[in-house]
């Protein structure tokens, strides 16, 4: 059977930096640590005046096609997942088309082309639309290109103002890919919850704490799930563990919750009961209530043990290095969770070959997605090949004054022009919009 995976990724950061310790939190009243121990996020991404989704999208997929040496017809598909999209009819794969098709010989006249919305699960969702396509037999020898491009933008003064963030992740789905084959060991958890939406409004209607809570539940559900495929999970099983990240400490909270389920019933149980005493069983209780704080309690030690902080360590705080210097980027999260984890890998010299991967996607609404992967012979090559850490270092650092004047630029209800705050180098802007209000873009030499 042709292995079908992730053969090439790039991410696109945006090119504004907001410090969320030094300029955000001083702002607020608010302690500088809330932020980097609390929400564990030292910045968020902003985009400068030029660019947006569609740029975004469109310079990570200018440079994923380029390096790989494709042109349009190589691609039978592009999908995009977002949910800060302009248009509810015009999809954004369309305008990041036309962009390509600006630099490129050729077009993409025969690439179908959607797009994706399930909050911060949809770019899973449509790696998981190219792996059925091309195991269909459909693609004729061409690959699929998904990009998750979102800019994560809250109502100033709302809590999730904290967590903000923008860029865009480009990843090339192929047969016989170079870095991930993607296995079809798979679960989902999946319920009708009112958490996080946008009911035809730029920014969300959130429940911050409650968002917290189903994205565990639902993740917990998934795992589930894919157990039901899999077998039990061991934690032992994967090298690492990326999942959704709205904000490292929400990793923080899976992590532990996954490590207890994973080591239930094994002997990392067994080895830890001298110390912490075995987990809580339900019908060893009364009522649910006297269980839950029991819960609680072996959750607690649980956490000040040497094996979970080794097993942290190693497995799931390697995949959060992205994230605490850019923020929430909504569907890429998940995306930029697993490139900071290869990218990890990379700079210790650890062999990823043959390794497995779990990845836990999370959208709100709500849906989580459990998925295996296995790490390929090129992965070495497809993530040195990065350059993420010169974007993040490169970024314009905002005051806050130049913060609120970038959040209101790009506030879809109102019309503020100001000066970019970086020169566009290569790459495609936005110029304003058409006669039908459509966005219009150039690429800058
Ligand atoms: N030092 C160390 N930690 C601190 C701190 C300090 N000075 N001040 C606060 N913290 C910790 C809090 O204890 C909390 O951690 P905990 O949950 O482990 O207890 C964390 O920092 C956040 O502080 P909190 O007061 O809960 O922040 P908040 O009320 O501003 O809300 C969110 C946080 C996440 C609910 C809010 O940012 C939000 O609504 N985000 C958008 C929704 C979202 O991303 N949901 C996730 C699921 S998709």
């Amino acid at each position: 059977m042709t292995a079908v995976g992730i053969d090439a990724i790039e991410i696109w950061t945006g090119k504004l930096k907001l410090d969320l310790p030094n300029t955000f939190a001083p702002e607020k009243g608010e302690d500088p640590e809330k932020y980097t121990k609390g929400l564990g996020l030292n910045a968020s991404s902003f985009p400068d005046a030029h660019e947006d989704i569609v740029t975004m999208g469109a310079n990570a997929a200018h440079r994923l096609m380029d390096r790989k040496g494709l042109t349009p017809d190589d691609i039978g598909r592009i999908d995009v997942a977002t949910e800060s999209a302009f248009d509810n009819s015009k999809p954004v794969s369309t305008y990041i088309a036309g962009c390509l098709e600006q630099v490129y010989d050729g077009d993409f006249h025969h690439a179908n082309k959607g797009e994706r919305k399930f909050a911060c699960v949809a770019g899973t969702q449509a790696i998981d639309d190219a792996y059925n396509w091309i195991k269909a037999g459909r693609n004729r020898g061409r690959s699929a290109l998904v990009v998750a491009t979102d800019t994560a933008l809250y109502a100033r003064g709302d809590p999730g103002e904290a967590t903000q963030g923008a860029g865009a992740v480009a990843m090339l789905i192929s047969e016989d890919p170079s870095v991930l084959e993607l296995s079809t060991e798979q679960g989902y958890g999946s319920a009708d919850e009112t958490d996080f939406l946008k009911p035809n409004q730029q920014f969300p209607s959130v429940d911050g704490k409650r968002s917290m809570q189903v994205y565990l539940a639902r993740m917990r559900e998934a795992v589930e799930d894919f157990e039901s495929v899999s077998g039990d999970t061991h934690p032992d099983d994967f090298e690492y563990i990326p999942f959704h990240t709205p904000f490292p400490g929400m990793v923080r909270k899976a992590g532990l919750l996954g490590y207890r389920h994973m080591i239930r019933d094994t002997t990392v149980e067994e080895e830890l009961a001298d110390e912490i005493g075995f987990q809580p069983r339900e019908d060893e209780f009364e009522d649910r209530e006297a269980y839950e704080e029991a819960i609680r309690d072996y959750m607690d030690k649980l956490k000040e043990t040497d094996q979970y902080r080794e097993w942290y360590g190693n497995t799931i705080d390697p995949t959060l290095s992205i994230s605490r210097e850019v923020g929430n980027w909504y569907t890429g999260s998940v995306h930029i969770a697993r490139a900071s984890a290869l990218r990890h890998a990379l700079n210790e010299g650890i062999d990823l070959t043959g390794k497995r991967l779990l990845v836990g996607s999370y959208g709100s609404g709500a849906q989580a997605e459990v998925h295996a992967e296995t790490v390929q012979d090129g992965w070495k090559d497809e993530i040195e090949a990065s350059n993420i850490d010169a974007q993040i270092e490169d970024r314009y650092d905002l005051s806050f004054e130049e913060y609120e004047k970038v959040h209101d630029r790009h506030n879809h209800d109102k019309t503020i022009e100001i000066e970019d705050f970086t020169v566009p180098d290569g790459e495609f802007v936005f110029t304003g919009r058409g006669r039908m209000n459509e966005r219009m873009y150039d690429f800058v030499e």
